[in-house]
């Protein structure tokens, strides 16, 4: 791994990493962050060409203006097709340790692969793409994973609070936000700058019709966990949970409150019934309302 200075990523041309992130973008060697890479990344990003029918771009789901997500409950790729999952938001992902909601991504390089080929989604052998763009398959990989290291969300009232800026949140987010440290539990899961742990647990979600990360380790302990996504921007874009179940913020902070799903075996023991009043569930959704930060992508 490489520690990148974005201020010095090449001559002319530098990142402004908005407040609250760490000040490194973290990427392979073999894989160095360059201007040249994230420009090509970005016009890839954007380009229907690399799929089947040259009517879906990586954009088309993840959506610049939604927070690069959508407002679809489970996505839909080429053809109308309908996929099982929800489209995560995908900033600050130059952070993660795995890639997919079961993480069976090992790297960003890997992930840009899976929505090309997949049937369902952009449904083209990865090299045709390639050759369509005029770039080798490897190419194509790094520009687009150099790309997606470039969206960046920062900056945020929460971001501001913690520097030290009190005003930044409302009493009634602060209240939330301790709620969400202390009696609700849900930094045990969402923490650090990114607001996850990277992990799998267990919450319920779906009721065990997706076998989640089991599907990938084979772990029965591991049956329907999902990786813990990042809250940042998580107000900008329901539906949420990986298949798309709550209509909104309430709704998942009622979810919690009520402990999680558990009719569903092997729940994570962190979730629990928490009791938490309506003001309480109110100042929670207030606190998380303060995770909109500014997004910022390419160059
Ligand atoms: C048809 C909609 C669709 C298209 C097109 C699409 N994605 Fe996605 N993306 C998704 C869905 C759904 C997931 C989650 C899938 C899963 O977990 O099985 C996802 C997951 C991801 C993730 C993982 C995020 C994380 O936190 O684990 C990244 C990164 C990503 N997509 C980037 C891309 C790139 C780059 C492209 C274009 C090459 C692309 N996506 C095209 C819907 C789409
Ligand atoms: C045991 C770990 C854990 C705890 C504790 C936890 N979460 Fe989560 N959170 C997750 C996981 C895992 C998911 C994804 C579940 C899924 O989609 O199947 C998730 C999803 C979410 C989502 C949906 C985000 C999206 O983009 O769809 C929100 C919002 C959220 N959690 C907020 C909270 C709040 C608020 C609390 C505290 C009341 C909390 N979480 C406690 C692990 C946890």
């Amino acid at each position: 791994m490489r520690f990148l200075l974005l201020s010095a990523i090449c001559v002319g041309a530098s990142i402004t990493i908005p407040m609250g992130l760490d000040r490194y973008i973290p990427a392979p060697d073999d894989n160095p962050m360059s201007a040249d890479s994230i420009a090509l990344g970005k016009r890839l990003f954007f380009d229907r060409r690399l799929s089947r029918d040259r009517t879906i771009a990586c954009s088309t789901c993840h959506d610049p203006q939604r927070a690069f997500s959508d407002t679809r409950p489970r996505a839909v790729g080429i053809a109308g097709k309908k996929g099982s999952r929800r489209t995560p938001r995908i900033a600050n992902r130059a952070w993660g340790k795995s890639f997919f909601w079961d993480g069976r991504a090992k790297s960003l390089e890997e992930q840009v692969l899976g929505p090309i080929a997949n049937s369902l989604e952009m449904d083209l052998e990865p090299e045709v793409a390639a050759s369509r763009v005029g770039l080798s398959k490897g190419e194509m990989q790094r520009a687009l994973a150099s790309y997606l290291r470039s969206i960046l969300s920062g900056d945020s009232p929460y971001d501001r609070y913690l520097a030290g800026d009190e005003g930044a949140l409302s009493l009634r987010q602060r209240t939330g936000l301790e709620l969400f440290r202390g009696k609700a539990g849900c930094a045990s899961c969402h923490l650090g700058p990114n607001l996850t742990d990277e992990e799998f647990h267990v919450t319920g979600v779906g009721g065990g019709a997706d076998a989640g990360r089991f599907a990938i380790t084979g772990v029965e302990a591991e049956r329907s966990a999902f990786k813990t996504p990042s809250l940042r921007d998580a107000a900008r874009t329901p539906p949420y949970m990986h298949d798309g179940s709550m209509a909104s913020l309430a709704d998942v902070i009622r979810f919690y409150n009520e402990g999680g799903n558990r009719r569903v075996p092997g729940l994570d023991g962190e979730l629990q019934p928490l009791g938490l009043s309506v003001e309480e569930q109110v100042a929670l959704g207030a606190f998380l309302e303060a995770l909109n930060g500014k997004i910022r992508d390419g160059l």
